[in-house]
């Protein structure tokens, strides 16, 4: 976990998936992979964490609210943020078109523009450096970022390109896998993107701590092994 603080942020990582671990088609359409049940759980999963975090293919894929919608409705609306290395999240984005309803971060490079993004209270920008392997942001930065924004919990809800990173760099604490009783073969998008392992013995290790039925899903949760 090189250069994240000491006191970064416990992180979980989310996953709604078929049986065979896909979190969309080939085409990318992901809606609705779960059932209601399950996806009632994620929001008061969201409303627990202090903040939630897609990369920005999910968020030019699925434009989410990523707002929490319980009932009744949590005190305060986590910090909704978008890892967005190149600054692509439109302007129109539901992200930003919703800045009424709750507080949004993007994490960027810190030499991208700012200008096309609206300037609002509710908005505000982690300028962060680039990681040399991803070519993407700092991860460890960006906790720093989540750390010193007093955040102490974080949701990762995808996609799968950004949650390998997190595994990568070891930094999952937490999963919380919703499974749904369907099948979307080896062409649909991975919930994990590549980790580049050889040997199974070098596998990122998690000790499942409870598993519960939710509708016609299953829901498991993990946390990391030491
Ligand atoms: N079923 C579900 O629960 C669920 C949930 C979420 C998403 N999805 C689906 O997943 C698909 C999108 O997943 P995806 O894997 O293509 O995209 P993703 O993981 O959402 O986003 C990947 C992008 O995040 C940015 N990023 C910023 N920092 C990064 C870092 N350190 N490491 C890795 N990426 C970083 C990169 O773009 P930059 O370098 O430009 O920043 C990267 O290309 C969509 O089809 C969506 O519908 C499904």
């Amino acid at each position: 976990m090189s250069g994240a603080s000491a006191t970064r942020p416990q992180i979980t990582l989310k996953l709604a998936t078929s049986l065979d671990g896909r979190i969309a088609t080939a085409s990318g359409n992901s809606k609705w992979i779960t059932g209601e049940a399950a996806r009632a759980e994620g929001h008061r999963l969201r409303a627990a964490h202090d903040a939630v975090l897609v990369g920005s293919g999910t968020l030019m894929a699925d434009d989410p609210e990523l707002i929490a919608r319980t009932d009744p409705p949590p005190a305060r609306q986590p910090l909704r943020v978008v890892a967005d290395s190149r600054g692509q999240t439109p302007a129109s984005a539901k992200l930003l078109t919703t800045l009424d309803k709750g507080p949004v971060a993007i994490a960027t490079l810190e030499t991208t523009n700012l200008d096309h993004w609206p300037s609002h209270r509710e908005l505000s920008f982690w300028m962060l450096p680039r990681d040399a392997r991803t070519g993407s942001i700092s991860l460890p930065e960006l906790l720093n970022s989540a750390d010193r924004a007093g955040l102490k919990s974080l949701m990762i809800e995808g996609g799968g390109r950004l949650a390998a990173s997190f595994i990568r760099d070891g930094l999952v604490d937490r999963i919380e896998w919703f499974r749904a009783p369907i099948l979307l073969g080896g062409d649909g998008l991975p919930g994990l993107g590549p980790l580049g392992l050889e040997k199974v013995v070098d596998a990122p290790t998690f000790e499942r701590v409870r598993v519960k039925e939710v509708g016609v899903d299953l829901w498991e949760s993990y946390v990391r092994k030491a």
